[in-house]
């Protein structure tokens, strides 16, 4: 029985878990910043490291009283050294060291991207059966920074297919709900929104890149900038005013069919392109990782089309925690793969 202490503040989320062997999760802990955020419609870097400073020492009692561990029955502390906010990464990767030094356990760094893979491996729902993955996998990570098609052959054996080449997917849906001026963050609100919409009402691009499997979504983030601008003077980006909004609202934007016809196109990209890469690749299920798997049309849309099994991880589990961390940190700690206090934050670090 291996418990390790998972610690997570790569960008406005402080969180902490205690995972056993990997997969399951004895707690698992996050305080939100989003609220703090809102206002400024996306996550503010300096507001950001100093919300981690004020709630992790809570974050991590929370997550061993809850898991009814004891600070002796850790077997290593585990953190996100990247990629993310700098200033953020920091806060946690302090703590992490300190807990590590002061109770000499080993360190374990884990890579962001590599910890929302890991997402899929653990066992939610809490009857000791843990999901039984069978290589090789396609996982789809797409969260608010990344949009990477990963090719697994085993654990900890990365290819990267193909990432975004300028906005990744959550990126996009956040500057266009800014765009659409309908909140933040950008994709449950665009989820929402498109509900009432009809996705066929506008031919938005559908970036290909031939004979790639890397992604483009600026020119779809336009387009709809352009559509809106029928509608307005605004001519930049920035977050319409409540004023503005109203005014939208009079002009007729038909902000409903906009977001749904914008969300179609978003997931009709991820899908095929996942769907080829699935099928040159023979692999044999499809995961889904990151915030942006959170969004419904994308997992329906993906199980149905991708003719083998997908695997999607429970929301809480989709947007950024320490449970993710803690699984991948167990790879790392069964093939002795562990770090010295000298580890340090990577900002723009790669998956592979
Ligand atoms: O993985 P995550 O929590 O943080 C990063 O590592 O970036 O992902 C956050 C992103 C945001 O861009 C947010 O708008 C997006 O995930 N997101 C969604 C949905 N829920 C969260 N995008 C589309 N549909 C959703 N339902
Ligand atoms: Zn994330």
């Amino acid at each position: 029985m291996t418990k390790i202490l998972a610690i997570e503040t790569s960008c406005d989320e402080t969180a902490a878990a205690v995972i056993e062997d990997g997969v399951f999760i004895r707690s698992n802990v996050v305080a939100s910043q989003i609220d703090i955020h809102r206002r400024y419609g996306g996550v503010f870097p300096e507001v950001a490291s100093r919300q981690h400073i004020l709630a992790i020492g809570t974050v991590i009692q929370d997550a061993l009283i809850q898991a009814r561990t004891g600070w002796n029955e850790l077997e290593a502390v585990a953190v996100t050294y990247g990629p993310g906010l700098a200033g953020s990464l920091l806060v946690g990767v302090n703590a992490a060291k300190g807990i590590a030094l002061a109770l000499n356990l080993p360190l374990i760094g884990v890579n962001h991207l590599e910890g929302h893979l890991y997402s899929n491996w653990l066992d939610t729902e809490g009857k000791g059966n843990p999901p039984k993955i069978k290589f090789p996998v396609l996982s789809l990570i797409v969260s608010g920074g990344h949009t990477e098609l990963v090719l697994m052959r085993g654990h900890g054996d990365y290819e990267i297919l193909g990432r975004t080449i300028d906005d990744a997917a959550g990126e996009a849906f956040d500057k266009v709900a800014r765009i659409l001026g309908i909140g933040f963050p950008g994709g449950p609100a665009i989820q929402k929104t498109a509900e009432g919409g009809n996705p066929s009402a506008y031919k938005f691009p559908r970036a290909r890149l031939k004979d790639s499997y890397d992604f483009s979504f600026s020119g779809l983030k336009t387009a709809v900038l352009r559509e809106v601008q029928k509608f307005t003077k605004v001519d930049k980006m920035h977050k319409p005013e409540k004023s503005e909004q109203q005014q939208l609202r009079l002009n007729g934007m038909p902000t409903a069919n906009i977001a749904a016809s914008f969300q179609m196109a978003v997931v009709d990209v991820l899908v095929d392109k996942t769907k080829a890469a699935a099928d040159k690749y023979e692999v044999k299920e499809i995961l889904l990782a990151g915030g942006v798997s959170a969004n419904s049309l994308l997992r329906n849309k993906m199980m149905s089309s991708a003719g083998r099994p997908v695997r999607v991880p429970p929301l809480y589990l989709c947007t950024d925690n320490a449970a993710m961390i803690g699984a991948a940190a167990y790879r790392h700690w069964q093939a002795g793969e562990l770090v010295s206090q000298d580890l340090d934050v990577k900002a723009n670090l790669r998956l592979a």
